[in-house]
């Protein structure tokens, strides 16, 4: 006679179809972070969740105010042995969809074509919080859940988390668990299951350099007045060298090394530069010299501009010397980098090299510290297992290069280790226009987190 856990797994199987239903009336909510328009679907998006866990006996669920978006807490408790207790991590807040006119169908409709369900959150997140979910179900549906389940479901992951460490700090009773189960991270391929042990933090600016105290006829004035753009593009063009270093004065001070025996597992993981090519569709790769792709959007901090905007933008053309030109500028910090020193290595930078012809201000957004976790301990030997179990391959440790703040305040507030993984793959377009969820990957994936809950029994 099967055990609950295969009874269980062959439930997950019968209830592909309704899950994936879920899946979709979840993402129908467009629960956009950065955009105040959308605050009121961030609210109903919240109390959407909210009654999913207590649909699921979490009785205590509950939507938590903050100076931002709201958090949502419950707990669902084991059938018997109620000595383990896993935290559920997920951020239930999406990207923006611009560029909308690059999107094939509405991201928000969740429109399936062929093995891909696409919409604005399928892979980046709400994909893995319905995994969670319908493994829970599973566990429930056949010989009750093997241990108590608590939630953290944050509504600001994508503006970086700025209001909850604080509620981390002031709720630690709402989220006492032996460790956490963060599926944020991804994975490398659908036949390669892996486990995150290293994300890098961010520090998020806006830098605005204003020049004339209006728009200028670029005849009458060019010449006489520096450009705003033209100096803001001088500064930006003056923080990476020629060997792809950044220039920030102590940029790299707090940078630590990667070890020959690291270096030499990642080269084995066979993401090469071949890979970046084909995953990107540049006809070249750039970067630090010295070290190989892989290790540069791993394991070495960057900046990118993310956003330039100046004068004129329209169709057609218009001769004006802009008032002012406006840079998003964003920093990946490895450990031991701290997020809140940047500012002024940036601000070093500018101070030095900026002309008098111009004044600037800078303001800071997003800033999430990088996460290192202990690649053997007990949770991830769980999940490993429960991966191999599903994969029938054992899974890949890994370095990512984006930023998830929450796995360093649970480990730092209340010293809780994260399972850092996930079901969405590099192709997923996350942030993207046609983001999308690899449904046969990700059927898998609630299989492989039903496992994970006998594993921790
Ligand atoms: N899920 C991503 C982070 C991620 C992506 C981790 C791929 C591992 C692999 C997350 O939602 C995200 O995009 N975070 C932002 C955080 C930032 C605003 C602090 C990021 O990395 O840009
Ligand atoms: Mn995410």
């Amino acid at each position: 006679m099967p055990d609950n856990r295969e009874r269980a797994v062959d439930f997950l199987e019968t209830r592909r179809d309704g899950n994936i239903e879920l899946l979709r009336e979840f993402l129908a909510l467009p629960s956009v972070s950065t955009e105040t328009e959308h605050r009121g679907d961030i609210d109903r998006t919240a109390y959407w969740l909210k009654e999913r866990l207590i649909a699921l006996g979490a009785s205590d669920a509950a939507v938590y105010p903050t100076a931002g978006m709201p958090v949502v807490c419950g707990t669902i408790e084991a059938a018997g042995n109620k000595s383990v207790t896993l935290l559920v991590y997920g951020h239930y807040d999406v990207q923006p969809v611009d560029p909308l006119d690059l999107w094939e169908s509405d991201p928000f409709s969740g429109k399936i074509s062929g093995d891909h369900l696409f919409a604005r959150g399928a892979s980046d997140m709400k994909g893995q919080i319905i995994a969670v979910l319908a493994a829970i179900e599973a566990a429930q549906q056949n010989g009750g859940l093997p241990i108590n389940i608590r939630f953290l479901l944050e509504g600001e992951e994508e503006i970086g988390s700025p209001n909850l460490k604080e509620f981390i700090r002031t709720h630690g009773d709402l989220l006492r668990a032996d460790c956490c189960l963060n599926p944020d991270a991804g994975m490398i391929a659908p036949d390669r299951p892996s486990i995150c042990y290293a994300l890098r933090g961010l520090a998020y600016f806006e830098l605005r350099v204003q020049g004339p105290a209006m728009d200028l006829h670029s005849g009458i004035f060019g010449g006489a007045v520096h450009n705003p753009a033209q100096v803001l593009c001088d500064l930006l063009s003056g923080m990476h060298d020629t060997a792809g270093r950044v220039t920030l004065p102590g940029f790299y001070d707090d940078v630590a090394g990667l070890g020959a025996e690291e270096r030499s597992e990642l080269a084995r993981l066979g993401m090469d530069d071949r890979y970046f090519l084909q995953q990107t569709g540049v006809p070249a790769l750039w970067g630090e010299e010295g070290y190989t792709a892989l290790e540069r959007t791993g394991a070495r901090p960057t900046l990118e501009i993310n956003g330039l905007l100046s004068g004129f933008t329209g169709t057609g053309s218009k001769t004006v010397l802009p008032a002012e030109a406006m840079a998003k500028i964003s920093m990946r910090l490895v450990p031991n980098q701290d997020p809140k020193e940047m500012r002024s290595k940036l601000e070093r930078y500018i101070e030095a090299r900026v002309p008098k012809t111009v004044t600037w201000q800078l303001d800071q957004f997003a800033a999430g510290p990088p996460v290192f976790s202990e690649r053997t301990s007990k949770e991830n030997r769980a999940f490993a297992k429960a991966l191999e179990t599903v994969w029938g391959v054992p899974p890949i440790f890994k370095r990512e290069g984006g930023s998830i703040p929450v796995a360093t305040y649970l480990s730092e507030l209340l010293g809780m280790p994260s399972v850092l993984t996930g079901f969405g793959l590099p192709e997923d377009h996350i942030h993207s226009p046609n983001e999308r969820l690899h449904l046969p990957t990700w059927h898998r994936g609630t299989k492989a987190v039903a496992h994970f809950f006998y594993n921790l029994s």
